[in-house]
């Protein structure tokens, strides 16, 4: 599969590395075409490095790992607006999260999966890999205690879907279905609330019962 990653940062260089060896061919970007360059280099003969709108217009699918207060000049960059991502599947990884408060900084019920598929015209959205802190998809692979770690998708398109499981089961993960796209306001707002319990030194792992007794037992 051919990826295009706009950014070149922790995410890039996390999921560029699973994906490479996994037998993908990635193309990593950025503003800074040296450091783009330098990432591509580090993840092999099969990553390469280009701007924004060539990462887009190399990937069947395309990973937005930028802050999510660069989305929108990222995505123009791209050429979001004129079309060149129509039809991709776009893969949204961001987190609105404001730091310390561990809130989300967009209006109550919105995403930023559905700011993405607004301003990226035509493009087959799939929320998925912003649940976990960069260094847990590094792992070789993300298992704990032997069960892999599972990563929920929400989006509209079955084939987007079915793509990015693949992606997902290349890593060592297990996907699941986090439901449509309009779901993804949920899931980003799950990860604000994890990631403030983790900060405060809660396992929010340990909140959850057994999927047994998750409707009544
Ligand atoms: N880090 C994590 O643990 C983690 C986990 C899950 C999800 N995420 C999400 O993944 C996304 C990327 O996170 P990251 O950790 O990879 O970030 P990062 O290491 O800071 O890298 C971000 C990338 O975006 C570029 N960038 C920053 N500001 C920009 C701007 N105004 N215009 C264009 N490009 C810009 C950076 O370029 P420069 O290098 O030139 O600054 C870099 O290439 C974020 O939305 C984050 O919420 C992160």
């Amino acid at each position: 599969m051919r990826i295009g990653i706009l950014g070149s940062g922790n995410m890039a260089d996390a999921l560029g590395t699973q994906w490479t060896r996994a037998g993908h061919h990635v193309m990593v970007s950025g503003r800074d075409p040296a450091k783009a360059r330098a990432l591509a280099e580090r993840l092999g003969p099969s990553a390469r490095s280009g701007t924004f709108a060539e990462a887009a217009e190399f990937g069947d699918v395309v990973l937005v790992a930028v802050p999510y207060s660069a989305v929108a000049d990222a995505l123009t960059a791209a050429g979001a607006e004129t079309g060149t991502l129509r039809d991709k599947m776009l893969i949204d990884c961001t987190n609105a999260v404001v730091p310390d408060r561990f809130t989300i900084d967009l209006p109550t019920g919105t995403s930023m999966a559905e700011r993405i598929s607004h301003q990226a015209v035509g493009a087959r959205v799939v929320k998925a890999f912003n649940t976990c802190h960069e260094s847990v998809w590094r792992l070789t692979p993300p298992v704990f205690e032997g069960r892999p770690l599972v990563v929920p998708l929400c989006g509209d398109d079955a084939e987007a879907i079915a793509t990015v499981r693949t992606l997902v089961t290349d890593i060592g993960c297990e996907p699941a279905d986090g439901g449509p796209l309009e779901r993804a306001s949920l899931l980003e707002a799950t990860t604000a609330f994890m990631i403030g319990l983790w900060f405060r030194g809660v396992d929010a792992q340990a909140m959850l019962p057994p999927q047994k007794y998750g409707t009544g037992g």
